[in-house]
């Protein structure tokens, strides 16, 4: 089980550049499977979920190949099989966005209920009603999800909630079906756009995307393309707010400011000089922060539930305290337990958390329990006084490719101890 050994105390000073978005990339890995022809994507980001995403691929009888500077050339034109291997589909939650390319693609699905953080119960209602609007016949019985489809038609579809994989689901269900569909209370994630834009690369006819409806007009098939996601926003935020927890002056690089306007806004607020320009976002913070007083998660352009654990790690330090209400996720505070053993003054009831800012935190033995909780506790390990045990950060390369070099890039002191 891998450790991080964290000496605390350090500010962060320097560039860094930012990689592609995990939750683009997986979306449009299982956008590959619509394609007729091959699909080349650069940068690709070496994170765990990738590499699973990238397994079930092969196993579906995809052709994938990992050219060294980071570009993955997959051919999906032979996929045979429509079974996703139960271990694999277990262990991450973007299997489930395979049920609308499949059901376009093979016209048949086999897959099991979808892993992922342990942050709530995560259903997948939403998911199985807008495909069943779509004509789709879906079964679940002994633990598995079995779907049909001779001919997928077009139709408006309203969600309940704005959910995003459902949203990727049945935009990917309905781009080639008969007719028109469109989806009513979409989410609107720049990941959401960015499967937009690669799905019209392929010879798509989708329009809407960042709005709170989405068109897709169904086309015969998808050919070949080159493309590049969007850079990960969520790192972006967890780099921030490492900069600001820490201290320092920090750039980071290939980051497109509007994605994280909600937490740049925060930040300012709370005394960090913040400045734009193009891709770049350069921040400078001394001395001890303002309370961001409140932070209530929510869909975009809201402020992000994946950003909240390593918020709530700046908040516990800040002068002040801050509210902090996670909205999408019943159960995204474990890191809470963990970070009060490290001197932080928390109360949580339900969805609600009330962060009372301390002057120091002290270096503790604490474990991450999801990946967002890995950063924000590794975070926190490198604010505290001492030395920092976090263990489990498997969890972390999920998410993160080797988040210690990135943080030790800056002026971190992180070991990483495989055992
Ligand atoms: C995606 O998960 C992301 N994962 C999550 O990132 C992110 O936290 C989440 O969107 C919200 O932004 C990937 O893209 C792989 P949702 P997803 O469907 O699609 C409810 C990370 O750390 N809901 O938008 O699973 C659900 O319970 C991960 O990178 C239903 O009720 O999120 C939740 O309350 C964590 N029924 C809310 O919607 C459904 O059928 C948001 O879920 C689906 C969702």
């Amino acid at each position: 089980m891998d450790k991080f050994i964290i000496n605390g105390g350090n500010t962060l000073n320097g560039v860094i550049d930012v990689p592609c978005a995990k939750n683009s990339y997986l979306a449009i890995l299982a956008g590959c499977v619509l394609s007729s022809g091959v699909v080349c994507l650069h940068n690709y980001p070496k994170f765990d979920d990738i590499d699973k995403m990238l397994d079930i691929l092969v196993s579906l009888g995809c052709k994938v190949t990992r050219e060294e500077n980071r570009t993955l050339i997959i051919d999906c034109t032979n996929i045979n099989n429509y079974v996703i291997p139960q271990k694999l589909a277990k262990k991450i939650r973007s299997s489930i966005f395979l049920l609308g390319p499949m059901l376009s693609r093979l016209k048949r699905v086999l897959v099991t209920y979808p892993g992922g953080c342990d942050i709530g119960s995560r259903p997948i209602d939403l998911h199985l009603k807008g495909l069943k609007s779509l004509n789709a016949k879906i079964v679940e019985r002994f633990g598995f999800i079995e779907g049909e489809a001779t001919n997928l038609i077009g139709e408006n579809v309203h969600l309940d909630y704005p959910s995003v994989g459902a949203t990727e689901n049945i935009m990917m269900a309905a781009v080639l079906a008969k007719g028109t569909t469109k989806i009513f209370n979409s989410a609107k994630e720049p990941e959401i756009v960015d499967l937009q834009n690669f799905i019209n690369s392929m010879g798509g006819k989708i329009s809407g995307a960042g709005s709170d409806t989405i068109t897709i007009v169904g086309v015969e098939k998808l050919g070949s393309v080159e493309y590049t996601p969007i850079a990960d926003r969520i790192i972006a935020g967890t780099y921030l707010l490492a900069g600001a927890a820490c201290g320092g002056d920090i750039t980071i690089k290939n980051v497109d400011y509007e994605h994280i306007y909600s937490l740049i806004t925060k930040l300012k607020n709370s005394g960090c000089i913040i400045d734009i320009k193009d891709d770049t976002i350069r921040q400078r913070t001394n001395g001890r922060l303002k309370s961001f007083g409140s932070i209530e998660t929510l869909p975009y352009p809201g402020f992000p539930t994946d950003m909240q654990p390593q918020a709530l790690i700046l908040q516990a330090i800040s002068n002040g305290t801050c509210i902090i209400t996670e909205n999408l996720f019943e159960t995204r505070f474990k890191h809470v337990p963990e970070l009060v053993k490290m001197g932080a003054s928390i109360v949580t009831r339900d969805r609600m958390a009330i962060v009372t800012g301390v002057e120091k935190l002290y270096g503790a033995d604490v474990t991450c329990y999801d990946l967002r909780a890995g950063a924000a506790l590794t975070i926190a390990g490198m604010v505290a006084e001492g030395k920092t045990i976090l263990n489990e950060v498997k969890n972390i390369d999920r998410g993160y490719e080797k988040l210690e070099e990135a943080f030790n890039l800056l002026g971190a002191d992180i070991k990483r101890e495989t055992k």
